[in-house]
């Protein structure tokens, strides 16, 4: 056989391999320009041309959590916004301040309406006193936020959390969000309208050794989401779903990121401005743009890079007492 007679083959595989080539090409451009497009849309038009909720979804807004953190933020945000605040919250002394400070906020006309509820309970008739308590005004129900929720603090091995730690993680990261989403969802599905947010965490977008528990709490609350979003749309029911990463917290105190002093740690107020005006455009947002690099980034890496990433920075961004 002479040596040139493979020559067309070379020549097949060689323009195979130019076609195959091209195409992955094209797709890495094509998807990394609609995700351009789609953060531009999100983060920059969103902020710009803020959707108008209150004439949108209604007056009044269900917020869990609201005693602190995220969740006071979106109760003053709100508030700002001309909206009527339900502030759930366990802890009665907190929920005073909070209307205290809501009322100087709120439109003419306008209510704050607190409702003691620890969502660390087995009992489930809290969430029918709930109801109850939001029964007056059911038809202006119009958005709820799930936001309550709870870490496991610093990162560590699964058996060194307390059995009670993950209980309570259960507890208020997947059955309170059921349980609430489940007394005020009948409200919004009379309405034939509403808006329900759920605070889940970057923690969810894969899992995180050293906060098993609590990662696997949000991907809970992730694909509840997703489901409900489908299950209600013929109701004109809007499901987001927020992917936070390092907010400045109480929640995020036993990390160096909990403070915000970086780029990637804004405050609550920087925040909850940023999510009020992703919301109507992106279904599944980290909420703010530094999370969303960070988290496309991080999405990138092969999973036995990330979990060795994830061991040794858990040392390295905890705080030591
Ligand atoms: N901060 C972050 O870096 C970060 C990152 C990713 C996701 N998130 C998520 O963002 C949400 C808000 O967290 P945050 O950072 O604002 O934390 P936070 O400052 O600790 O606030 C948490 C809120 O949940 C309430 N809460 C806790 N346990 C409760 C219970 N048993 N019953 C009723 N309410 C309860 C707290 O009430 P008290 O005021 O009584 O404590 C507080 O109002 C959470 O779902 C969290 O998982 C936060």
């Amino acid at each position: 056989m002479s040596p040139n007679s493979f020559d067309w083959l070379n020549k097949d595989v060689h323009l195979f391999v130019v076609i195959v080539g091209f195409i992955c090409l094209l797709y890495l451009s094509l998807k990394y320009c609609w995700l351009c497009f789609y953060a531009c849309k999100t983060f920059v038009y969103g902020r710009w041309r803020k959707i108008d909720l209150l004439s949108h979804y209604g007056e009044y807004v269900v917020i869990t959590g609201a005693t602190d953190g995220i969740g006071l933020e979106f109760a003053k945000q709100f508030a700002q916004n001309g909206h009527s605040i339900v502030a759930l919250g366990r802890n009665e002394s907190k929920l005073k301040n909070v209307k205290a400070m809501i009322e100087p906020l709120l439109f003419d006309g306008r209510n704050v309406i607190t409702v003691q509820a620890d969502l660390n309970s087995t009992d489930t008739t809290i969430y029918q006193r709930v109801a109850e308590q939001l029964r007056p005004f059911k038809d202006r129900i119009a958005i709820l936020i799930n936001n309550a929720g709870v870490g496991t603090g610093k990162p560590d091995e699964f058996l060194n959390i307390s059995e009670q730690e993950i209980l309570t993680n259960i507890h208020v990261n997947i059955i309170g969000v059921l349980m609430v989403t489940r007394a005020v969802l009948p409200f919004m599905t009379e309405n034939r309208k509403g808006l329900i947010i759920n605070v889940s965490s970057m923690a969810a977008y894969r899992p995180v050794p050293f906060g098993a528990c609590y990662s696997a709490s949000k991907k809970f609350v992730q694909y509840f989401g997703s489901a409900i979003r489908y299950e209600y749309k013929k109701y004109n029911i809007h499901v987001q779903t927020l992917y936070p990463s390092f907010v400045a917290t109480k929640m995020a105190e036993w990390s160096t990121f909990g403070k915000a002093d970086s780029v990637l740690t804004p405050t609550t107020y920087e925040y909850v401005k940023s999510v009020m005006g992703t919301i109507g455009r992106s279904n599944d947002t980290s909420g703010y743009w530094s999370h969303a690099i960070f988290g496309t980034l991080s999405m990138l890496l092969p999973s036995d890079l990330y979990n060795v990433i994830a061991d040794y920075t858990k040392t390295v961004i905890t705080i030591k007492r």
